[in-house]
């Protein structure tokens, strides 16, 4: 599979799922600017049957290489991120996985749960990454206890394998040209920016700069019913260049540790 088919179809999902995503995009084309992905971010569980390595595989396929890994203390979490070896204008891909070993026996035993349930051809292909949520109807209960310990958990438990987010570079926009513009520009049109850690996370200085916007609320079927919870988000990331005049290609942990958090919605609320 090329990195294109990859990245359409993972895009395919993830507007169809997430509808403001689309009229976020739709906003920024209408401006006159090009969209480029800056990357494209995936979340799951560190069982190996389904861990960074099993979802970075067809990206392996597709011409990429592992370049950095990341540590989280605060949400347990590990990280890697991936480039591509020749194309230096394809996306980033991040993956992060939850250090299960560290929760609750609930937690683990849930994980393992859902884990097995994943039929064994679907493992060994290069289609888990888009098959989003193989175990069946969630309980809104279960949702709900694994929430008290880790969002990253619930959200995943709901959700499975998808694009977390896609990031949009503003290197490559002409007149949102900066953060603070593109923030700017998303408030005006009634987006709400995640601002645990403040709405711009990074400075020019550690050559990276990022933002978000809040998760889309949808509506998602339970056992129990219909709940409302938060589904993916739309980041923006500009690099700057370091001293050698190349761009930074790296990602900066204590801003992804708060860029994670603009699918919790539960502990302002
Ligand atoms: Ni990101």
């Amino acid at each position: 599979m090329t990195k294109e088919v990859l990245f359409g179809k993972l895009w395919e999902i993830y507007t169809a799922q997430n509808p403001s995503v689309k009229k976020v995009y739709n906003l920024f084309v209408n401006e006159g600017e090009t969209i480029e992905n800056d990357h494209i971010a995936f979340r799951t569980f560190d069982d190996p049957r389904i861990n960074i390595e099993v979802l970075a595989k067809p990206f392996l396929m597709a011409g990429y290489e592992e370049k950095g890994d990341y540590h989280f203390e605060a949400k347990k979490l590990y990280a890697k991120h991936y480039e591509h070896k020749t194309d230096q204008k394809a996306p980033r891909v991040f993956i992060s996985q939850l250090k299960t070993a560290e929760f609750s026996s609930f937690l683990q035993d849930t994980v393992k749960a859902l884990a097995d349930k994943i039929d064994g051809d679907l493992l060994n292909s290069n289609e888990l990454i888009f098959s989003g949520n193989t175990w069946g109807l969630p309980s809104f209960e279960v949702y709900r206890q694994l929430r008290d310990e880790s969002e990253y958990a619930a959200w995943l438990y709901v959700y499975g394998f998808c694009a977390n987010h896609f990031t949009v570079s503003v290197n490559y926009l002409k007149k949102l040209n900066s953060v603070e513009k593109v923030n700017e520009f998303l408030k005006k049109n009634g987006y709400l920016i995640n601002d645990s850690g403040g709405e711009i996370k990074g400075t020019p200085q550690e050559l990276l700069e990022q933002s978000s916007i809040k998760s889309e609320i949808v509506a998602v079927d339970f056992e129990e019913g219909s709940f409302e919870v938060p589904g993916c988000y739309y980041e923006f990331a500009r690099r700057y260049p370091d001293s050698t005049g190349k761009l930074y290609p790296g990602f900066i942990a204590k801003s992804a540790d708060k860029i994670f958090e603009s699918t919790d919605f539960y502990r302002k609320e």
